[in-house]
């Protein structure tokens, strides 16, 4: 549908290469136009690389004026192998060289994961709302798939019975480890722009079911459906199974 790009890149190192440059462009005119720019990025294993590839980039632009929030966490310590927040300090924030009192982690030293989720919200609107009529959303939001359709921590078998008002709120799944907090789905689908990023042959089957909408119920075909804005970047594994289907 219309504003809808879905990119194909051969290899996971030009993918990378590829959502770099397409989130720098992104927060370059963001910043032009509107003097900030507010992202959320997810964790998991796909966004390493172009964590590496932002990092390394020589447009240093973006590191003024924006803020790094997360598009979900795991319930575990800041210091765990796990911990997407640690992801995001080790491989983009520190070699980045990127603000550290403008990156935004979770509050996972809370008691449980509503806590945590709670305070995260109040912690978005303060930073995103200092004083209507500015702008409450997020510009960007980086997003993965799992294969068994999932996106940030909305898993399929929850996502009827989120609340519906909540911008962050607790998540859980028997197929993953750990009480999850994750931004809910309407916020994520109220954001500028919508980088869904996949890498992988084991992506494959989602990747041709959501595009040919045979997994209405998975999380991440409602987010691709109702983005406004949405590039789903793709490699060459995981756009396979779909390019063989059309
Ligand atoms: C997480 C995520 C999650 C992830 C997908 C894909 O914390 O695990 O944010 O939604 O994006 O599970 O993960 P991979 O990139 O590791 O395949």
């Amino acid at each position: 549908g219309p504003g809808k790009t879905v990119v194909i890149q051969e290899t996971p190192e030009e993918l990378a290469a590829y959502a770099a440059e397409y989130y720098l462009e992104c927060a370059s005119s963001g910043i032009r136009e509107r003097g900030r720019f507010s992202a959320a990025f997810s964790g998991g294993k796909t966004p390493v690389g172009f964590f590496n590839a932002l990092a390394q980039n020589d447009n240093k632009t973006w590191l003024a004026k924006s803020r790094l929030f997360q598009v979900d966490e795991r319930m575990v310590s800041a210091d765990c192998a796990d911990s997407n927040q640690r992801l995001i300090m080790e491989s983009l924030v520190q070699p980045a060289g990127f603000p550290q009192n403008r990156f935004y982690p979770v509050p996972v030293h809370l008691e449980d994961a509503a806590k945590a989720a709670k305070a995260y919200q109040t912690r978005l609107h303060d930073v995103l709302c200092p004083a209507p009529p500015k702008a409450n959303n997020l510009d960007f939001v980086l997003l993965g798939v799992g294969s068994d359709g999932h996106t940030a921590s909305l898993f399929p078998e929850e996502v009827d019975d989120y609340p519906k008002d909540a911008w962050v709120h607790a998540a859980r799944s028997d197929r993953h480890p750990h009480d999850r907090i994750t931004l809910a789905m309407p916020f994520i689908l109220a954001a500028e722009k919508i980088l869904f990023l996949i890498s992988g042959a084991s992506k494959a089957e989602i990747v041709r079911n959501i595009l040919c909408d045979q997994a209405p119920e998975a999380p991440a075909s409602m987010v691709w459906k109702k983005a406004r804005r949405a590039v789903m970047a793709l490699d060459q594994s995981a756009s396979g199974a779909y390019l063989d289907s059309i």
